[in-house]
């Protein structure tokens, strides 16, 4: 989608629940068909299962791939099964046959948090940058951990999660007082840098978010919204998180 053509102009694609998995792995096995040094963002969390799920499934030679991920809850202690490191382990580098030391995510155990974020920014940067960023949809329309009110220019930093995303995410954890209340994420700013943008959304949950992001105003109060800004964005859509699309 481009800035100057509005939201008519996002490649919206409605599928089967199964199909956006693999609609999502014939696009990023084109990006690292056409790019000598491919550099993946990838997101955690339910939506861009099918998609690991596929790539595991079909098999593929992702030596020449560099993995940043999107974000990494702070407080959990090192190994725990629901840090984002742990995540990726089990559902990409594992399935995938990864070399875990292609697969970046920000230091959640440094004493600076802050600096470590600082540090991830530029860990991307010197990759060259994201060539193709999986994204997924918070139900209050936040990408990766930006939650409404982040600045649209935003780099990664140290954020702290609002009530809803901990209630959306206490599906993961035993009890709700277990899911983190902080995080480091890529910025808005960020994500925007990925010369291409992928994001899946499945489920009746998500789409009111999808609508607002996509059709409404440009604002902090929907940081996904940020998806109009940019020039190559494609949506793999399930009926469901569809339904309030024109
Ligand atoms: C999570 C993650 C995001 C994810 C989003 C949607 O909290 N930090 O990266 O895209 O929220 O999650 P899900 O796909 O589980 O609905």
């Amino acid at each position: 989608m481009r800035a100057d053509a509005g939201p008519a102009a996002a490649a919206v694609l409605r599928l089967e629940g199964r199909d956006v998995g693999t609609a999502a792995a014939d696009l990023l096995h084109t990006v690292i068909a056409s790019t000598p040094r491919p550099v993946i963002g990838v997101a955690t969390g339910g939506s861009p299962s099918p998609l690991y799920r596929e790539l595991a499934a079909r098999g593929g030679d992702y030596r020449a791939v560099t993995w940043f991920a999107l974000d990494e809850y702070l407080g959990l202690p090192a190994g725990h099964p629901q840090s984002y490191a742990e995540v990726l382990r089990r559902e990409l580098i594992d399935p995938l046959g990864l070399d875990p030391r292609t697969v970046h995510l920000p230091d959640p155990h440094s004493a600076d948090p802050h600096d470590a974020a600082a540090r991830y920014e530029q860990r991307i940067a010197d990759a060259g940058g994201v060539d193709l960023q999986i994204l997924g949809i918070g139900r209050n329309g936040h990408l990766a951990f930006n939650e409404p009110g982040a600045a649209l220019d935003s780099r990664t930093r140290v954020e702290t999660l609002t009530e809803d995303t901990r209630q959306a995410n206490r599906r993961f954890f035993p009890t709700l007082e277990e899911v983190p209340t902080r995080c480091i994420t890529q910025g808005l700013g960020t994500i925007l840098s990925a010369r291409r943008l992928l994001l899946l959304a499945q489920g009746a949950a998500k789409a009111e978010a999808l609508h607002r992001a996509l059709t409404g105003p440009v604002s902090a109060d929907c940081p996904a919204s940020v998806l109009q800004l940019h020039g190559d964005v494609t949506v793999l859509a399930d009926a469901e998180a569809a339904a309030l699309l024109p």
